[in-house]
């Protein structure tokens, strides 16, 4: 197979280093450590699903590539810490740090059971903190340059009301990663920051979404459509990847998978920050 120039650089940046990456054990994950074993880094994966690393660890291997497989819960902060030591002390040192696990969970916020809340704040938002808090002060004090590329989502931009959890989720891991950028730019660390807001990804997201006891079946039909949606004119998770990291490796902060959604969304969301702002008297949402 031919050998593209953003390939190129992408290896030139990474090669011989460490991509650790969680929520790796199917979808956009899986597609990530994919990628980054095809750059020549040696992967670690992460997620609670055993079997799925497994399979992906397997595939991996059998293209030549380096991968081990961690089940560690992204929101328990001990074992993500106790898993940063290790790679710190026994990988090769860690060039991409991705932060992508994360689930949906559909309904009406004033519906949808606490516990359902709490379980995508833990996942998407904590889970997020808890990779950077426990790998960033490595990288910070490491021997190389690194990434760290947070997943947001389109939906970091825009709200929506069968899906106000996420959205809060993901408009905070942009506040996060700007705010960690700025951070890691003051204190001059070898470390850069970049965020993904992707569009649909054709992965399981919604097949494993609303798991909560007591949850109302009259979503059933709406969550039928999104999978249909992310089935039908979702990009597939390894083309995501390979696209997202080409724009990561050429130094892009946000990064996407649909470049017109970025941009049409974006505008949006600052122009109705901005209409508030200057009449915030004859705004209403
Ligand atoms: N699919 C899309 O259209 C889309 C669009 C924008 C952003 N995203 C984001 O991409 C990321 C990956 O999602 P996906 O679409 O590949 O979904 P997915 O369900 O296919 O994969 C998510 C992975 O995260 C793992 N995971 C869940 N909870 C975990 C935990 N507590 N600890 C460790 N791992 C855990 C799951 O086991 C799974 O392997 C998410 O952050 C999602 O919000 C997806």
């Amino acid at each position: 197979m031919a050998t593209t120039a953003t390939e190129l650089t992408a290896t030139k940046l990474w090669g011989g280093s460490t991509a650790v990456i969680t929520g790796a054990a199917g979808g956009l994950g899986a597609g990530f450590a994919e990628v980054a074993a095809s750059f020549g880094m040696s992967v670690v994966l992460i997620d609670v699903d055993a079997d799925g690393l497994a399979g992906v660890v397997d595939r991996i291997v059998a293209t030549g590539g380096r991968a081990r497989a961690v089940v560690v819960d992204v929101r328990d902060f001990d074992q993500m810490q106790a898993l940063a030591d290790e790679v710190a002390a026994t990988d090769p040192p860690i060039g991409l740090l991705v932060n992508n696990a994360g689930i949906e969970h559909v309904g009406l916020l004033w519906e949808e059971p606490p516990s359902a809340w709490h379980r995508v704040i833990d996942v998407n938002l904590h889970g997020v903190y808890h990779g950077v808090r426990a790998f960033v002060p490595h990288l910070v004090a490491g021997s190389r340059d690194s990434v760290v590329l947070n997943i947001s989502s389109i939906g970091g931009l825009t709200t929506g009301g069968y899906h106000a959890t996420y959205s809060v989720t993901k408009h905070a891991v942009l506040a996060m990663s700007e705010a960690l950028a700025d951070g890691l730019k003051d204190v001059g660390a070898p470390v850069r920051v970049a965020v993904a807001l992707p569009g649909p990804i054709n992965t399981r997201i919604y097949s494993v979404a609303n798991t909560e006891a007591g949850e109302d079946s009259a979503l059933g039909a709406r969550l039928g459509s999104l999978r249909n949606m992310l089935g039908g004119d979702g990009m597939d998770p390894h083309e995501a990847a390979a696209m997202m990291l080409d724009q990561v490796a050429a130094g892009a902060f946000a990064v996407t998978t649909h470049p017109d959604w970025l941009e049409r969304f974006g505008l949006q969301r600052s122009e109705r920050i901005a209409q508030m702002s200057r009449e915030p008297a004859k705004f209403t949402c």
